[in-house]
């Protein structure tokens, strides 16, 4: 029998994370949630990203998920130990597997990190590399202006090339020889990072470590029949705009049914 992965997000960044299970589990059906309503979550306060986390959780829940990816690496840091607590149902962030990633092809252990305002202030990636390599050396950035560009389609052009050069000197300066992108909507920008960044410096898209991670949770593709999973898209804020913008990454007809759901504000789950 196919799985139901649920998957959530603030907005279009999770579906990198999708995407690269997609390509890895096509027999399984997958439900995606974009918390469009509150994006950006990186000036988020804690209490509320853990409440909305709650929400979105429940939600998928009902909607039929048996398993869940917290494809948000603000959430991850912020809510997802409370969220394995709370639910009898097994979880996946993206922030270990991002960190185990690193530190496989980082030479020197100088690990630069891209990340939300709310992830660089709880330092998750820092202690999550320093938990599996205490000598790492770990830059956190912060790159508040990346995720309203990529929201709204702009993923190349002046604008961006100018942010990702601001956000890149300083870890250079520092002589990082990876960087993690430490929020799933930076891989929209894979190709400018590239252009831009120092040649050598390996770039950790913390996707692909973390749909290999699902390998261990999911029945195997071979037992499964051949056909295709199906996805549904749900969205809390204009489903229009989210289909058209993600449709113009990633080409997935299916965007086209995106629907718009109500969350009901649930108290504080702690
Ligand atoms: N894509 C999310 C993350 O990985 C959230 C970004 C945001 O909404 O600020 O952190």
């Amino acid at each position: 029998m196919p799985y139901t992965i649920g998957l959530f997000d603030s907005g279009i960044g999770g579906l990198t994370v999708m995407r690269e299970i997609r390509r890895r589990f096509p027999h399984h059906h997958m439900i995606y949630l974009g918390d469009t309503k509150h994006v950006p979550y990186g000036n988020r306060h804690p209490e509320e990203l853990i409440r909305l986390a709650f929400t979105i959780v429940d939600f998928l829940v009902a909607a039929g998920a048996n398993i869940i990816v917290d494809a948000c690496n603000t959430t991850s840091a912020l809510a997802l130990p409370l969220l394995k607590k709370a639910y009898n149902l097994p979880f996946i962030g993206v922030i270990e597997p991002g960190a185990r990633e690193a530190l496989r092809l980082s030479p020197n252990k100088r690990i630069g990190v891209w990340a939300t305002q709310a992830t660089v202030a709880s330092q998750a990636h820092l202690q999550a590399i320093k938990s599996l390599d205490p000598e790492a050396q770990v830059f956190l950035q912060a790159c508040p202006c990346l995720v309203p560009l990529i929201e709204a389609g702009k993923t190349r052009g002046p604008e961006v090339e100018r942010a990702v050069r601001e956000y890149m000197a300083p870890l250079e300066q520092q002589d990082i020889d990876t960087l993690i992108l430490g929020c799933t909507h930076y891989p929209f920008l894979t190709p400018v990072i590239k252009k831009m960044a120092q040649k050598g410096i390996k770039i950790v898209d913390p996707a692909l470590p973390t749909a290999a991670e699902l390998e261990g949770f999911l029945p195997p593709e071979n037992a499964l029949s051949g056909e295709k999973g199906q996805c549904l898209f749900y969205v809390t804020g204009d489903p229009g705009r989210f289909a058209e913008i993600a449709f113009q990454l990633l080409g997935w007809p299916e965007l086209k049914y995106t629907q718009q759901i109500k969350l009901e504000k649930l108290p504080l789950a702690l």
